[in-house]
């Protein structure tokens, strides 16, 4: 069964082991420590449990009693108060069990039901086809493609922007 829930400063060995791997790391923005540890992952925890729930949202997935994964949500700013940009990741023993699917449209709804975010959008590279496909099962809607919006790992990206409309499910 799959859950989403806050997170607990006692997640954070869980946490770790999800997210310190380099075939998860690279589908992400830089940033994030590698190798990451035990604490780094109770730093994250700690400043999600500190950040102002009306502009994160940050849920830890568990899968059978584990923390697998991480689902996010993030209010932007100025003339973009309304929108939110989502993120995620699953330790990759989970891939390719419709775990992130069940996780995003469970995220979604209970940001549209709790806050006055209209509208949540994705941008995952475009060559990362496992993530575009959890958009679309999620109920987002392919807006068009970021040209070169990225530089990583020494070369420019392509982004996708998807996004979902509030008014679109309720
Ligand atoms: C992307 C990620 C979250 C997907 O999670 P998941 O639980 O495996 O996703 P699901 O099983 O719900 O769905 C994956 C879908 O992508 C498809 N897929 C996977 N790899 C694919 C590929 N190389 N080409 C095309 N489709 C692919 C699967 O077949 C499935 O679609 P289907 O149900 O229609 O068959 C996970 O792989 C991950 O954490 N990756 C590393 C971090 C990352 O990329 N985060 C997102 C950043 S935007």
């Amino acid at each position: 069964m799959v859950l989403l829930r806050e997170w607990d400063p006692a997640d954070a060995p869980d946490l770790a082991a999800a997210i310190n791997n380099i075939n998860v790391l690279r589908n992400l923005r830089d940033g994030v420590p590698y190798p990451y540890s035990v604490p780094d992952a109770e730093d994250f925890i700690r400043s999600t449990l500190n950040a102002d729930p009306n502009s994160v949202y940050a849920r830890a997935i568990r899968v059978d009693g584990k923390v697998v994964g991480s689902v996010g949500a993030f209010r932007q700013e100025n003339v973009h108060h309304f929108s939110a940009e989502m993120g995620y990741y699953l330790a990759e023993e989970y891939w390719g069990g419709g775990i992130m699917t069940i996780a995003v449209r469970e995220a979604v709804g209970e940001i549209f039901k709790t806050t006055d975010i209209a509208r949540i959008f994705a941008t995952p590279y475009s060559y990362n086809a496992a993530s575009c496909r959890v958009l679309e099962k999620a109920g987002f809607v392919f807006e068009g493609t970021l040209r070169k919006h990225a530089f990583k790992d020494g070369r420019f990206l392509d982004m996708n922007l998807y996004a979902v409309l509030k008014e679109g499910l309720i």
